[in-house]
């Protein structure tokens, strides 16, 4: 019997292991021959963990299996799936690629994901793997910086900059050493697709990162890591190693003469680290610091070299981009958002998991087929879109189109595709009292909007909820959202007023405004 166990966190942290070795000891036990594989995650998070048993027809799904489910799925496997093609367990699902969840996707970047071994690199290589990176080696640096450019890809990090162009400057930068940063100091609420790719298809983003080098004529690089990630450290090291044995890292990378060396990092344990100038700091051994911009990374980065500083999305869509080409990456999206985005379903929901698709669907479409309603199962009031920076959206706004230009319009950011749900039992100035508190942990502390102007902003909204003067505060809040808005060095400070003047706006009753309020 051929079976798929995952080994990534989330299914880790729900008894994957103990499941895998109940199955090995049970197939022990009944003398059955078992080929046990332990493969990424599909992302549908409330299913795990999710046992795959391969059939004649496709393979075939169990879950959420505990440990004490294993000798009952076993019989079923044995005595009704392999041989009869039927099945009668309670916690069958039927073949995987039916699942509703996964067949409404559009998978470009987690096509792989769930399905390999994220180790095995055969499982990679037939699955298309560095197929891209045989391509950029039979390019010039132009004319993969132009491929880029081409595909309409941007930062999938959460500011959206165009990934080409980004390239392009550091292509054009005369440096005698240039470096590629990989960001993956994931830090937002409800997001985990940074972390999906490393653990469930690490080759993708290594691919990426060197495809990265060779257009912009960088060497070396670095993948940042947050420490909270242990088993993608884990996995990622063992995929380095893997790579360069096979000769895609190193000094002749497939036997081209061009070298191209990787590293991995492990961050300081600081939101702040994430955003790309503290990162360098901290990356060159000092304390996580904003610096200014100009100059920017792409000319002076790391230890002041060229650098591309780019997220793991974004990386990981370069593979694609360059087996394929720039077209067929680029005939996805709407408007100025081309490809798919992987969001990130997480907070108060049912079905909680990773749903990529192209820019141009609703929020309520994506509610409609993927979420299965709150786990509370009550009324959904408010749904926080793009990280603790990003707006909270009433459900009068459900219908914005998922697309970067449409979301700052209604005063919204898209960010790095986290969608984090709340019932109607949230408070909704307790959430912006806790957007402050946020900023008041994580300010790097260069600029005084952001270090003091953070710890106003709780004591304020902290007034406006106890005190009689809550006319005078609410202006008060009001011109210190714009201050922070406007003098802050970095989003940190400039984009924690987003989430607090959409809960007031939106929200007014629970700062007890009058609907049609002023401020
Ligand atoms: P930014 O708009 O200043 O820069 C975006 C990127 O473009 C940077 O890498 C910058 O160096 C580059 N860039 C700008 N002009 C360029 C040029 N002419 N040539 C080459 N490169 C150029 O935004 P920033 O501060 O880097 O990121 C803010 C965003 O980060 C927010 O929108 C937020 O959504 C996101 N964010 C993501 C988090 C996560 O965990 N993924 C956490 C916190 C924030
Ligand atoms: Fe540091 Fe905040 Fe200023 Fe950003 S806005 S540089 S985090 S103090």
């Amino acid at each position: 019997i051929k079976m798929f166990i995952p080994r990534e966190s989330t299914a880790l942290s729900l008894g994957a292991h103990d499941v895998a070795r109940a199955v090995s000891d049970y197939s022990t036990q009944h003398k059955t021959e078992l080929n046990l594989i332990r493969n990424g995650s599909r992302g549908m998070f409330w299913l795990e963990p999710m046992v795959e048993v391969e059939t004649s027809k496709g393979r075939f799904a169990y879950g959420p299996v505990d440990v004490s489910d294993v000798p009952s799925i076993m019989e079923d496997i044995t005595t009704n799936l392999l041989s009869k093609h039927t099945q009668e367990h309670r916690l069958a699902l039927g073949l995987t690629e039916e699942l509703a969840y996964l067949k409404k996707q559009t998978r470009l970047t987690f096509a792989r994901a769930g399905i390999t071994d994220p180790l095995s690199l055969n499982d990679y290589l037939a699955l298309d793997g560095f197929s891209g990176l045989h391509k950029a080696l039979a390019a010039t640096s132009q004319e993969i910086v132009s491929t880029v450019v081409d595909s309409g890809l941007r930062g999938r990090g959460g500011a959206a900059f165009p990934t080409g162009i980004k390239w392009q400057t550091v292509h054009d930068a005369p440096s005698d050493k240039k470096y590629i940063v990989c960001n993956a100091d994931e830090g937002d609420s409800g997001t985990f697709a940074d972390r999906l790719v490393m653990e469930c298809d690490p080759f993708m983003l290594i691919e990426g990162m060197i495809i990265a080098g060779l257009a912009v004529g960088a060497d070396e690089g670095y993948i940042y890591l947050r420490s909270e990630y242990p088993v993608a450290d884990e996995i990622l090291q063992e995929a380095i190693v893997i790579a360069t044995k096979e000769g895609y890292l190193g000094n002749d990378i497939c036997g081209s003469g061009r070298t191209f060396n990787l590293e991995v990092r492990l961050g300081a344990e600081a939101y702040i680290c994430g955003e790309e100038t503290s990162l360098l700091e901290s990356m060159e051994g000092k304390r996580g610091v904003v610096r200014f911009k100009p100059p920017l990374p792409a000319i002076e980065g790391f230890f002041g070299k060229p650098t591309v500083v780019n997220n793991v999305l974004s990386l990981s869509a370069i593979p694609y981009i360059l087996s394929q080409g720039g077209q067929a990456y680029q005939q996805y999206g709407a408007n100025r958002s081309r490809g798919t985005l992987p969001f990130q379903l997480a907070g108060n929901v049912k079905q909680g998991g990773l749903i990529e698709l192209p820019f141009g669907s609703t929020l309520q479409s994506l509610l409609d087929d993927f979420s299965g309603g709150t786990q509370s199962a009550r009324p959904i009031r408010a749904i926080q879109v793009g990280g603790p920076l990003g707006a909270y959206l009433p459900t009068s706004k459900f219908d914005i189109p998922l697309d970067y230009e449409e979301f700052t319009n209604a005063s919204a950011v898209l960010g790095h595709g986290g969608i984090v749900i709340f019932d109607d039992t949230v408070d909704m100035l307790e959430q912006a009292r806790f957007s402050m508190e946020f900023c008041v942990d994580e300010s790097c502390g260069k600029c005084t909007p952001c270090r003091i102007g953070s710890t106003r902003g709780v004591e304020v909204i902290d007034r406006i909820k106890y005190d009689d003067s809550r006319a005078e505060n609410m202006i008060l809040l009001s011109d210190l959202c714009e201050t922070m808005i406007n003098g802050s060095l970095c989003a940190m400070g400039s984009m924690t007023p987003i989430p607090v003047i959409s809960a007031y706006k939106d929200f007014p009753e629970d700062f007890h405004l009058p609907s049609n309020n002023a401020v």
